[in-house]
């Protein structure tokens, strides 16, 4: 078997007396859509976080490529090859598409034309393109989940984290950004997505892992995981029906 990509091993995060993230132990698979679900308050936002570096775990060890990764930066993880998306887009709306989309191309091409360059080629790649340079202020709702999608893979990333990145949009709209995941995926790039709409993602991932109250409550095929009873339990209830 290969190395995982990305290895949690016993990872918890404290808030407090709030136990975030319980013991988790979970692997990434080079390659796969990995779907990570659960209800709200489950800890897959804080997961993010720790696996990207905003904030170390309280105990635990998180390894990247084989190598230990807890203690770095979340700069550093990201030269390594770890993006991520926000579940509340952060762009900087004061700036153009395209110039938010360069903060990412720096990470690779310190020179302003390349990574402009680079920014463009993004920006095509995700469907932006007609509206490289409008603040990121003007863009639609969806519009600025794709560039999140576009400023993280602009950083040329080994590991995409996508948090909520198809929440609130109308079915349309979710097809085509399950088909950008896709996309992205058989270009080389493994995706962990968090996501709520059950139609969209099982039939996207090729595996699930099911957080509840911090731990993994379940994990394996999507066709096995909707029918866990613990699963449908804790979260899923009339939702597996759907799914
Ligand atoms: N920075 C933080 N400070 C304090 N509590 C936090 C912080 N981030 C998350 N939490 C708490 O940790 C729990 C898990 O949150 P989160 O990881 O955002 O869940 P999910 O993304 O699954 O909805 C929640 O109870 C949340 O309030
Ligand atoms: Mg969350």
């Amino acid at each position: 078997m290969s190395e995982p990509l990305v290895s949690c091993n016993k990872v918890t995060r404290r808030f407090g007396g709030l136990v975030a993230n319980d013991s988790i132990d979970m692997t990434i698979a080079r390659g796969e859509i990995l779907g990570l679900i659960g209800p709200n308050g489950a800890g897959k936002s804080t997961l993010f976080n720790l696996i990207a570096g905003a904030f170390p775990p309280s105990s635990g060890t998180i390894t990247f490529e084989g190598g230990n990764v807890t203690a770095l930066p979340a700069t550093e993880r990201c030269v390594r090859g770890i993006a991520r998306t926000y579940q509340v887009p952060r762009s900087f709306d004061s700036m153009t598409v395209v110039e938010n989309v360069i903060v990412g191309a720096f990470v690779r091409h310190p020179r302003a034309a390349q990574a402009r360059a680079k920014a463009l080629d993004v920006l095509d790649y995700v469907g932006l393109m007609t509206q490289a340079n409008v603040p990121a202020a003007d863009l639609t709702p969806p519009q600025k989940r794709r560039l999140e999608v576009a400023r993280a893979l602009a950083t040329e990333p080994k590991l995409l984290l996508l948090d909520e990145v198809l929440t609130g949009l109308t079915p349309s709209e979710s097809r085509a950004g399950a088909e950008l995941i896709r996309k992205i995926r058989d270009s080389g790039v493994t995706v962990v997505m968090v996501e709520h709409v059950m139609e969209v993602v099982m039939p996207l991932v090729d595996r699930a892992v099911v957080l509840n109250l911090g731990k993994v409550l379940a994990e394996g095929a999507p066709k096995d995981v909707v029918r866990d009873e613990n699963v449908i339990a804790a979260y899923l209830g009339d939702r597996h029906r759907a799914a």
